[in-house]
């Protein structure tokens, strides 16, 4: 019996526990076991909160401490097995985190573009189904016992320095972007929730102001984020905010940095008051790997680990990724810092969460996503909807006089160049997994026409020039070129922030160079999750095409020759700033201020308030038509009611407070927009609605209030209604961190056209 135990740990440490061939051993309440399927906890008709309770009184505390970590032991007294909470799916089922294997009956999961790109499609349905399909896999693969149920994804952090290396992991620079992002894909992965269930649990991180990795000797570690309480809740929360009250998600991380001189995972106004109190989290909060650690060993916030541990599970946290709570909970409680209570409560939330993934309901096979195995990953639809997603991702920057699209027919050469013009798993990014199977830039234009390859540097790095010559030849002998440049992980990664902004090593030379040796027309693809500068290929006549594919994914090769032939017509526009190289040399990473500091010279941050020169600005993006757009109806005018209970309180004539303001009886503004394509190709538009409050007083510039993407075929008109609420849409924070709306006129800008909108005071 004991020997079985110990065979039972170790293999439910390693995540994989069969029946034999039948199927996977139930996590708990296994309905072949007399003894455990007694218990109330594992009555599926019993209310989730009484079950849960049952639960938490069977445990002793010490078998509680063992919980609370992400490899949380098993109790086979109560025929429950090991539990590995650490799955990671960022754009695709990823083998980043223990929970997750491939091999067997699972080798590889379709592997979508990194999220950089994705957010550039702008399209949030299409955010929404690779939601979906990714929660498909995880759960054909939980079923088949290689990953688990809970992923730590999204990344919602706001890129906030262009040289941040796990920018490719985020939506881009916009806290309204972000916070859409956020809960598409979100709702994707956890269902619709019906019941409360999840069919897998989300995660969004890293909470919060967390968006520098090692820069300048600070790192993530040690970093002390200084947030003003304007930023943090105009920018920094705001994705956060929408991932929990939108997107219903089931965790939140907190971050490794400190904001304002507290580690986040121990700061109780973050954790309880904000996420928990204020937003209602329904799910559990978790710390970054070794987190609670991090904040004693290294920041030295807590003189001894048990205090980091009570101080931690106090403020909010529920599990630790890292074994520090299992080892120093239990002295925690011996010295009175913390109660059995708190560990409870901690412990609820964690089981909660498992219960409505239906890990206590028994024979697995039963469960409404039970049936999912091998045949439902990598299908073709999936892979088809990578292809798709990689296609609305890329974002045509420059077209000089229409060099693009290629014709087969008269370009039936093409030199093909670069470090990144054949790879595979540059591709995917980071907090990738196993990719079903590639097609690379190289093999994409290949289906079109006859290709003549060079790498031209060894690695991006490009650190010698012994390859040009050759490279120089190939585009001689071609009817076009395509230099296929960029990044890679050994570039820009997790604990790897840039230096500059320049393409690495000698990629600029070798470009110019090749784009003087070329015959035909010169495209230049920059395959990279953060932006580069360059200007020198803007401004190099001999070039005539500019395109980003971000790490498009396994399919990413397919769909930059269709775009590179016009089988495609791009439609994405940029999630970020392209500033030039000089900003970075006067803008220190650990400076946290979105706003300019005339007094110091400090340019401000992102489109919303750096007004320098930019290489490329947010939102840019062209197409190979034409788009116009005309405001076909708006409103004028919108009044707001205070809230009953508040008649009293005082309004100034300047603006109200939004906690004030009753939204119920505000109105939502229908603004109608006509899109019509007057080119000569099918294709998107992607409609960005900006809105600007009344000058003066706030000093405040335009931001992104709403989006959306529209397919309109050559010739055809499309109206678009975009959907503007005063609550959501047009308040401002002051200095203090509280939102308010300005009465007076609001000015929305949809591309070129400009409307204004009064906001008054009823009664
Ligand atoms: C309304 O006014 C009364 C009397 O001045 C005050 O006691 C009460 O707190 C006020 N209510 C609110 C919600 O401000
Ligand atoms: C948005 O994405 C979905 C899913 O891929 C796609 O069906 C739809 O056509 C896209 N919308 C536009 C306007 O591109």
């Amino acid at each position: 019996m004991r020997s079985l135990f110990l065979l039972f740990l170790l293999v439910s440490f390693n995540g994989f526990l069969f029946w034999g061939s039948e199927g996977r051993v139930p996590f708990a309440c296994d309905p072949k076991n007399a003894i455990t399927r007694g218990f109330k906890f594992c009555r599926v008709n019993v209310a989730t909160h009484a079950r849960v309770q049952d639960l938490i009184g069977r445990l002793t505390l010490q078998e509680k401490i063992r919980l609370l970590v992400n490899n949380a032991i098993a109790i086979p007294r109560l025929g429950i097995q090991g539990y590995e909470w650490w799955s990671e799916a960022l754009h695709g089922v990823s083998n980043v985190g223990p929970g997750t294997k491939f091999g067997g009956a699972f080798p590889a999961a379709t592997s979508f573009p990194q999220v950089i790109s994705t957010a550039a499609s702008f399209n949030q349905s299409l955010w929404n189904q690779i939601g979906r399909v990714v929660s498909d896999e995880a759960r054909a693969m939980y079923n088949g016992g290689m990953a688990g149920l809970t992923y730590w994804s999204p990344n919602v952090n706001i890129f906030r320095d262009p040289r941040w290396g796990r920018g490719q992991e985020t939506p881009g620079e916009d806290p309204v972007l972000a916070g859409k992002y956020a809960a598409s894909y979100v709702h994707g992965l956890q269902g619709d929730g019906a019941g409360n269930r999840l069919k897998v649990a989300a995660c969004c991180k890293h909470y919060t102001a967390y968006d520098l990795d090692n820069w300048n000797r600070i790192d993530r570690f040690h970093f002390n984020a200084m947030v003003s309480k304007q930023d943090l809740e105009e920018t920094y929360n705001v994705p956060f905010k929408a991932c929990v009250l939108d997107g219903k998600v089931a965790s939140v991380m907190c971050s490794y940095n400190q904001v304002n001189g507290k580690p986040t995972c121990a700061d109780p106004d973050l954790l309880r008051h904000t996420i928990r109190g204020q937003w209602r989290l329904n799910g559990y909060i978790v710390s970054d790997c070794d987190s609670v650690q991090v904040l004693h060993e290294r920041q030295h916030y807590t003189k001894t680990p048990e205090e980091a541990v009570a101080n931690s599970i106090r403020a909010g946290l529920d599990l630790d990724c890292g074994p520090y709570l299992a080892v120093y909970t239990e002295g925690a409680i011996r010295n009175k810092l913390l109660s059995e209570d708190d560990v409870n409560r901690a412990l609820a939330n964690l089981i909660t969460v498992q219960m409505r993934l239906g890990m206590y309901d028994g024979d697995p096979s039963a469960h409404p996503y039970g049936r999912l195995g091998p045949k439902d990953v990598c299908t073709p639809a999936h892979q088809d909807l990578a292809l798709q997603a990689a296609r609305q991702s890329i974002v045509l920057l420059q077209n000089n006089g229409n060099a693009l699209p290629l014709s087969p027919t008269r370009h039936r050469t093409v030199a093909v160049i670069g470090p990144n013009s054949d790879v595979t798993v540059t591709m995917i990014g980071n907090y990738a997994g196993v990719a079903c199977g590639y097609t690379t830039p190289l093999q994409g234009i290949t289906r079109y026409v006859r290709t003549i390859h060079q790498a031209g540097c060894v690695d991006v790095s490009c650190g010698g020039n012994q390859l040009f010559g050759a490279a120089e030849d190939a585009a001689r002998q071609a009817d076009a070129t395509v230099l296929v440049m960029g990044l890679d992980q050994s570039i820009e990664a997790e604990a790897r922030d840039r230096d500059g902004l320049f393409l690495p090593g000698l990629q600029q030379e070798l470009v110019s160079r090749v784009a003087l040796a070329s015959n035909g027309p010169v495209v230049l693809v920059l395959m990279c999750g953060g932006p580069a500068d360059v200007s020198f290929a803007k401004n190099d006549p001999k070039i005539s095409a500019i395109l980003w594919v971000g790490y498009p994914g396994q399919a990413g090769g397919a769909a930059l020759a269709e775009v590179l032939f016009g089988t495609t017509n791009p439609g994405g526009r940029l999630p970020m700033t392209w500033y030039p190289h000089e900003y970075v040399t006067k803008v220190p990473m650990t400076t946290m201020d979105m706003r300019p500091n005339p007094a110091t010279g400090y340019p401000g941050r992102t489109y919303r308030f750096y007004k320098g020169p930019v290489v490329f600005p947010f939102g840019y993006g062209l197409s190979y038509t034409r788009f116009t757009h005309t405001l076909a109806q708006a409103p004028k005018e919108v009044s707001l009611t205070r809230l009953q209970a508040l008649t009293n309180s005082t309004i100034t004539n300047q603006a109200m407070r939004l906690s004030h303001v009753d939204c119920n009886k505000a109105p939502e503004l229908g603004f109608h927009i006509d899109v019509k394509n007057e080119g000569p190709m099918d294709g998107a538009h992607t409609l960005l609605v900006y809105s600007k409050p009344p000058s003066g007083k706030w000093s405040e510039t335009k931001r992104l209030v709403g989006f959306h993407r529209v397919h309109v075929p050559s010739g055809s008109k499309e109206r678009v209604k975009i959907g503007v609420h005063a609550c959501d849409h047009l308040s401002v924070v002051d200095m203090f961190g509280i939102r308010r709306i300005p009465f007076g006129e609001h000015e929305l800008h949809i591309g070129d056209v400009k409307h204004s909108l009064s906001v008054q005071q009823l009664n």
